[in-house]
C-alpha cells in the first residue's frame, strides 16, 4: 500500500538508475552517453529521461509505479481516478470531450475558452453552442460562465447535453462552478471544466476552491503551469460516473505519445507530493501580502481585483501600467530589465507568482527604475479594450462544410467575409475568429488594434507590415 510520502515514479527511476543500466533501446541518447555537445550543460538530466522498459510500468495500462501515483494524485486533487498527461491541459481537453460526448450532440462552451476546446470540438464532432461569459465592467475581462447564462442556453437549446467551461481565466478569476454543476446535473448533463490555470488551488484553503471539490465531472489542470512540474506535464480528473472512464481511458491512449518521458511522468509525481506536503505543512499568504503592498508603493497604484463576488488568484497580479501606456509597451520594458511578464493586455501586465512557502522576491528596485523610465505621457489613458464583448450573446458553432476554395486577403478588406481559419490572439490563445465564423467589423478593428499595440495573432501572416487572413471564396451566385 502506497502513502502520500512516497513517489513511485520517482523511486522506480532512481531505481532504475542505481543499478547502473546499460541501454541498448531507445531514446538514442542512451542514458545520457551520447548527446550533442551543446547541451554538454544540461548532461544530468539525459539519464533520467526513460521511456517505458522492464520495471518502468506503462502509462496506457498502468499497473505498478504510474498507478500508485495516479491513484495518489486522486487523494490528494479530490478526484475519483486521475491521469497523467505528457502533452499538457491540451490532451486533456481533448481527450474530455470526445469521450463526454458523442458527434452531433449538442453542448454549450464558454466562447473565451483555449484553442484546443475548439480543436476539441471539432475532432469529437458536437454541435456548439457558444456563450459569451460575463464580463467585469471595470477591467472589462472575463469573469466567467454564470447559472444565468445556463438558463438562457437551456431555453433556447433544450437538447443541450452539457457544457465546457474554463476556470479560472488566465487572470487567476474562477467561476461559481458548484451552482453551474448542480444546474447542469438537474438536467442531465456533465459539466466539463478547463481548470489549466488551477492545478494548485488543492494545496491551501487560501486559494480559491477548485472544480473538483464544487461538483465538475472531469477536470483538466496543467501541472506545469502553476505548480513546480516540467513544461507539459498535466492532469486530467474524473469524479463520478457521468463520463466514461473507458472512454477517456481509450481516448488519452489514441493521443498520447507511447514514449512517454519519465521526465514528465516523474515532475507529476514530485508535484502531487509538494501539494500534499503543503496541504499538511500549510501555506501562508502574509509574506506574499506584504510584497503586493510594497509593489503597490513603487508603481503608485493598486493592483487590479475582479469585482468583488469573483474569487481571485493570490498568486496572480495583474499590474496595472502608467497612464498613455500599453501593457505591450511596458511589458518590454521590463524585459530591459530581464523580468518576463505571463502576459500583457491593453492596459496591465500579468505575472504568475510561485507557489512556495518560500521567500517571494519581486525584484521591487528592477520594477521601480522601469516606472521611473517610463515619461508621463499627459495622462492620455489608453482605452482598455476587450474581445470577450465582440462575441454574440449565444451562438452556434459553425457547421461543418464541404472544403472549398481558400485564400489570403488583407485584414482590413476581410469585413463580411467567412474566416478559414481560427486567429488566436496569444497569449491567451482563446480565438477571435473561428473557422466558419463571419469575419465582422468589431473584431477586425480590434485584431488591428492589437497588433498596432505589439499583441501576437496566430494563423495569419505577416508581410512587409501588413496583415493578411485566410477567408473562404465568396460563393457564387
Ligand atoms: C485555459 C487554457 N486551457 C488549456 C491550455 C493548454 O494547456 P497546455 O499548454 O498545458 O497544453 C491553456 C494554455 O495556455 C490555457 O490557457
Amino acid at each position: 500500500m502506497v502513502c502520500q510520502q512516497d513517489q513511485p515514479i520517482v523511486r522506480m527511476v532512481q531505481q532504475h538508475m542505481a543499478g547502473r543500466p546499460v541501454s541498448f533501446h531507445v531514446p538514442g541518447h542512451k542514458n545520457g552517453t551520447v548527446f550533442p555537445a551543446s547541451l554538454k550543460e544540461w548532461k544530468n538530466i539525459f539519464p533520467y529521461d526513460l521511456t517505458e522498459i522492464t520495471g518502468l510500468d506503462d502509462l496506457h495500462q498502468p499497473e505498478e509505479g504510474i498507478a500508485e501515483a495516479e491513484h495518489l494524485a486522486a487523494e490528494v486533487f479530490g478526484a475519483e481516478r486521475t491521469w497523467f498527461l505528457i502533452n499538457g491541459s491540451t490532451t486533456g481537453n481533448l481527450a474530455m470531450v470526445m469521450a463526454a460526448f458523442s458527434p452531433g450532440d449538442q453542448v454549450l462552451v464558454q466562447r473565451d475558452a483555449h484553442k484546443s476546446v475548439m480543436n476539441a470540438l471539432k475532432l469529437a464532432g458536437v454541435r456548439a453552442v457558444f456563450a459569451r461569459p460575463e464580463i467585469d465592467e471595470y477591467t472589462q475581462l472575463s469573469i466567467g460562465i454564470s447559472r444565468e447564462i445556463l438558463a438562457d442556453a437551456w431555453a433556447r437549446y433544450p437538447s443541450l447535453k452539457g457544457a465546457v467551461i474554463t476556470s479560472p481565466s488566465y487572470e487567476g478569476w474562477s467561476s461559481d462552478i458548484s451552482s453551474l454543476a448542480e444546474f447542469v446535473h438537474e438536467r442531465d448533463g456533465v459539466l466539463l471544466v478547463d481548470e489549466a490555470h488551477g492545478a494548485h488551488f488543492a494545496a491551501s484553503p487560501l486559494l480559491p476552491k477548485g472544480a473538483l471539490a464544487q461538483g465538475a465531472d472531469v477536470v483538466v489542470q496543467s501541472a506545469h503551469k502553476m505548480l513546480p512540474a516540467l513544461t507539459m506535464s498535466a492532469y486530467l480528473h474524473v469524479s463520478g460516473s457521468r463520463v466514461s472512464r473507458e472512454r477517456l481511458s481509450y481516448y488519452l491512449g489514441m493521443l498520447q505519445s507511447s514514449s512517454p518521458s519519465y521526465l514528465l511522468l516523474a515532475s507529476l509525481d514530485a508535484a502531487r507530493h509538494y501539494v500534499h506536503t503543503m496541504q499538511h505543512e500549510g501555506w501562508s499568504a502574509e509574506q506574499l501580502s506584504a510584497q503586493k503592498q510594497q509593489l503597490e508603493a513603487v508603481i503608485g497604484s493598486r493592483l487590479i481585483q475582479p469585482p468583488e463576488h469573483v474569487a481571485p488568484d493570490p498568486l496572480k497580479l495583474m499590474v496595472p501600467v502608467p497612464e498613455g501606456y500599453t501593457g505591450w509597451e511596458v511589458q518590454e520594458a521590463l524585459e530591459q530589465e530581464h523580468i518576463y511578464s505571463e502576459l500583457a493586455g491593453s492596459s496591465y501586465v500579468l505575472w504568475t507568482l510561485p507557489l512556495t512557502s518560500e521567500h517571494i522576491n519581486i525584484p521591487l528596485k528592477a520594477v521601480e527604475r522601469v516606472w521611473e523610465g517610463l515619461e508621463p505621457r499627459n495622462g492620455n489613458r489608453v482605452p482598455s479594450f476587450s474581445m470577450f464583448e465582440l462575441f454574440p450573446r449565444l451562438s452556434e458553432g459553425a457547421r461543418e462544410e464541404e472544403p472549398g476554395g481558400e485564400e489570403w486577403i488583407l485584414l482590413e478588406s476581410a469585413e463580411g467575409r467567412t474566416a478559414a481559419a481560427p486567429l488566436v490572439p496569444y497569449p491567451p490563445g482563446v480565438p477571435l475568429w473561428l473557422e466558419g465564423e463571419c469575419m465582422d467589423a468589431g473584431r477586425i478593428s480590434y485584431a488591428r488594434d492589437l497588433l498596432q499595440n505589439g499583441g501576437r495573432l496566430q494563423g495569419g501572416r505577416k508581410e512587409d507590415n501588413r496583415f493578411f487572413v485566410k477567408v473562404k471564396h465568396r460563393e457564387k451566385g
